[in-house]
């Protein structure tokens, strides 16, 4: 890093510069900005992105090791063999977690390392990793999330039932997740069912970017994303029955974040209305045991065919809300009539971070827990993912001055402690991703890390981002 002197900056007083100088203009200030004070700070991973030995001690292929493979799917080419290697490293890297002194750790827990086959025979030493990984978390003062469904399905559902193009596999998921949960629980008092419903119906069934790399017309998309919701729903049913009593449950979800574009009542109104319907067909179904009128009248002879009783497990009642929240998806105004909105274009400048989808907006960190709290009544969430990618240069000095994640995250986070401050009900926030890792169709391209990772010498190295959360867990306030 270049001193002061060598960038032609005069150098100021120590004094000065802490503000205690007589001479200086005093500003009040109501800052720190505290969160409540059994707030939960974390960090988030999954398997398959960080854990590479895909083919150790008994572990089955997923659709993901598949697509990998195929040509031209990952842009840089790679593959996530061996990723991190966390899963031969996962000492290395809870000491990383306990250096930033955060107290909850995120992870994912690959299904075709406990049924290599999807179903039937479990495999012990699948299941023995994860064993190890929370007692590791454990005994450094470190509680464990787990999630189940990180997107690795077995390759194995893929081929026999058309993975979840088929409610075998919400059978199969429901199964799985007792069977985890029967064996974790208990350590593990949060589980989460499935991450990003949105990302891997979308990605995986209708643009193909993401395994398996299907491109469905919407009436198949419909119920796929059906079956995910049905799949979550069973999983919540089997928890509640294999788990310890008081194991909390409920899904990580990327829902559409609608914004109010200017702060009216009716804009707000109207932004609550169209996270209520973007959301239909996961989320809102999860909290209100229906598809809404507006969802069915809008899918028409695409709708998904279901039962009540499909319902009825879908709405299986959940603890909490783990929302993944990056970036604005929509800017609302009301519409013409009071339960109508509007959806705003984005303007070909609006700023975005080192992956093009994302777009800068603090706000989001704000709207997503406040209209899932107002519209739902829910009494619990936690933001299960928040970060960013950045294009992060290793400077002559070894370190990594990466101010533009710490500006994202500074940004997110003041607008998280404006609803914390209000009320709304957010208990832990978990930052994606503790370290580099492998980021789906981006390969080792983006980088999310709080620490960077060498994927040559696998060396993890402190960013200066990871300097500033740690400032932020210790004085529990954004500043
Ligand atoms: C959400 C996904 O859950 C995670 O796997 C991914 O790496 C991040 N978004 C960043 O794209």
């Amino acid at each position: 890093m270049a001193a002061w002197s060598a960038l032609g900056i005069p150098t100021i007083s120590a004094e000065a510069a802490e503000g205690t100088s007589t001479s200086a203009t005093q500003f009040p200030t109501n800052r720190p900005a505290t969160f409540p004070p059994d707030f939960l700070w974390g960090t988030a991973t999954s398997a398959y992105q960080i854990e590479g030995a895909v083919n150790v001690d008994g572990r089955g292929p997923s659709i993901w090791d598949r697509f990998v493979h195929l040509k031209g799917k990952i842009i840089d080419h790679s593959t996530a063999d061996v990723a991190n290697d966390h899963y031969h490293r996962y000492r290395e890297d809870v000491q990383l977690i306990k250096e930033l002194g955060a107290k909850a750790y995120r992870f994912s827990i690959a299904w075709p390392r406990v049924f290599p086959e999807g179903t039937g025979m479990p495999n012990p030493k699948g299941l023995d990793f994860y064993q190890r990984l929370l007692d590791e978390l454990l005994a450094n003062g470190i509680e464990p999330f787990a999630t189940l469904y990180h997107w690795d399905l077995p390759q194995a559902l893929q081929d026999r039932y058309g993975g979840w193009r088929s409610r075998d596999t919400s059978k199969a998921f429901a199964d799985y997740a007792g069977y985890v949960a029967e064996r974790i629980s208990d350590r593990v008092k949060h589980i989460f069912t499935i991450n990003e419903c949105a990302r891997m119906v979308q990605a995986g069934f209708g643009t193909g970017i993401d395994a398996p790399g299907l491109m469905l017309p919407q009436k198949e998309i419909n119920k796929v994303r059906h079956h995910v919701a049905l799949g979550h729903g069973l999983a919540v049913q089997a928890i509640r029955a294999h788990a310890r009593a008081g194991t909390k449950v409920g899904p990580a979800e990327n829902i559409e974040i609608c914004i109010p574009a200017i702060e009216t009542p009716a804009n707000i109104r109207a932004a609550e209305i169209a996270t209520r319907e973007l959301n239909a067909g996961y989320l809102t179904a999860i909290l209100e045991g229906k598809y809404t009128d507006g969802f069915l009248t809008y899918a028409g002879a695409n709708a998904p065919k279901f039962t009540a009783e499909d319902l009825a497990a879908i709405s299986s009642p959940i603890d909490f809300v783990g929302l993944n929240v990056y970036m604005p998806n929509q800017y609302v105004v009301a519409g013409e009539n009071s339960n109508d909105f509007a959806l705003l274009p984005f303007a070909a400048t609006y700023p975005h971070m080192d992956s093009n989808w994302l777009r800068i907006g603090p706000e989001a960190m704000y709207w997503a827990p406040r209209h899932v709290a107002k519209l739902w009544n829910v009494k619990s969430i936690h933001i299960t993912e928040n970060g960013t990618s950045a294009a992060d240069q290793v400077s002559a000095d070894g370190k990594v001055y990466d101010v533009d994640r710490i500006m994202y995250l500074r940004n997110y986070l003041t607008h998280l402690h404006r609803a914390t401050s209000e009320g709304v009900p957010v208990q832990g926030y978990f930052v994606w991703s503790l370290m580099d890792n492998f980021e789906w169709a981006d390969g080792y391209d983006k980088r999310f890390g709080l620490y960077r990772v060498d994927f040559q010498t696998q060396r993890r190295t402190p960013k200066l981002s990871a300097s500033y959360y740690r400032e932020v867990i210790q004085r529990n306030a954004v500043m």
